[in-house]
């Protein structure tokens, strides 16, 4: 009998010391960078699912090259919902989130007009603050994946402003190749950068839209 006792108090020793699932790993992020990750993955995930819908919208509308940025811009934004999902893996219990963003039925000219106004929003008030809030509470994982949608939304404005140029004359966007780094979500229009700009991940690391 005691040798069984002794056996059990073994094993759950050593289960624990070596076995360790990752996952029961105690991990935690300061709360309100925890909070603004919870919300820049709902937002990110909203923002995908928006964007395959313009996609449909250009193509119906016959403007194929704004079809293909929608969706190649839907895939960065899916890579950034995955990359804050990542750092919330902890949260065994799952958690509750809403996202608020501009949606609604409406031509090409609109869908890229809702475009720009959430990643302006996102440029110059949502990531920045979130990524001084994760510097200052010193959440390293928090602060790249937030700088690396950062920097992606800023080429995506950029984009939606030029589609919707051509748009607004009748006209398909003038548009090549479209790249989106599979590890950061930045997106390049023409070229295929040698080497990611934001994350440094080599070019084979691009997928063409
Ligand atoms: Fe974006
Ligand atoms: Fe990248």
């Amino acid at each position: 009998m005691l040798f069984k006792h002794i056996f059990f108090i073994v094993f759950v020793f050593s289960k624990n010391t070596f076995f360790k699932n990752p996952l029961e790993e105690e991990r935690t992020i300061k709360t309100t960078t925890q909070e603004n990750l919870i919300s820049a993955f709902a937002g990110e995930s909203q923002a995908h699912v928006r964007y395959l819908y313009f996609a449909n919208i250009a193509d119906k509308e016959g403007f194929p090259n704004v079809a293909r940025l929608f969706k190649a811009v839907a895939y960065s934004e899916q890579i950034h919902a995955h990359k804050h999902f990542m750092n919330l893996k902890h949260l065994n219990d799952g958690f509750l989130t809403v996202a608020h963003a501009p949606f609604g039925p409406g031509n090409t000219s609109k869908a890229l007009e809702h475009g720009i106004m959430g990643e302006e929003y996102e440029i110059s008030e949502m990531y920045p603050a979130f990524l001084k809030i994760a510097e200052f509470q010193e959440e390293e994982g928090a602060q790249f994946t937030f700088n690396w949608a950062l920097q992606s939304e800023k080429e995506h404005a950029k984009l939606f402003k030029r589609a919707k140029e051509s748009v607004d004359k009748g006209n398909d966007a003038p548009f090549g190749p479209i790249y989106v780094c599979e590890r950061c979500g930045f997106t390049a229009e023409g070229e295929v950068p040698d080497v990611c700009p934001v994350c440094n991940a080599p070019k084979d690391e691009f997928k063409e839209f």
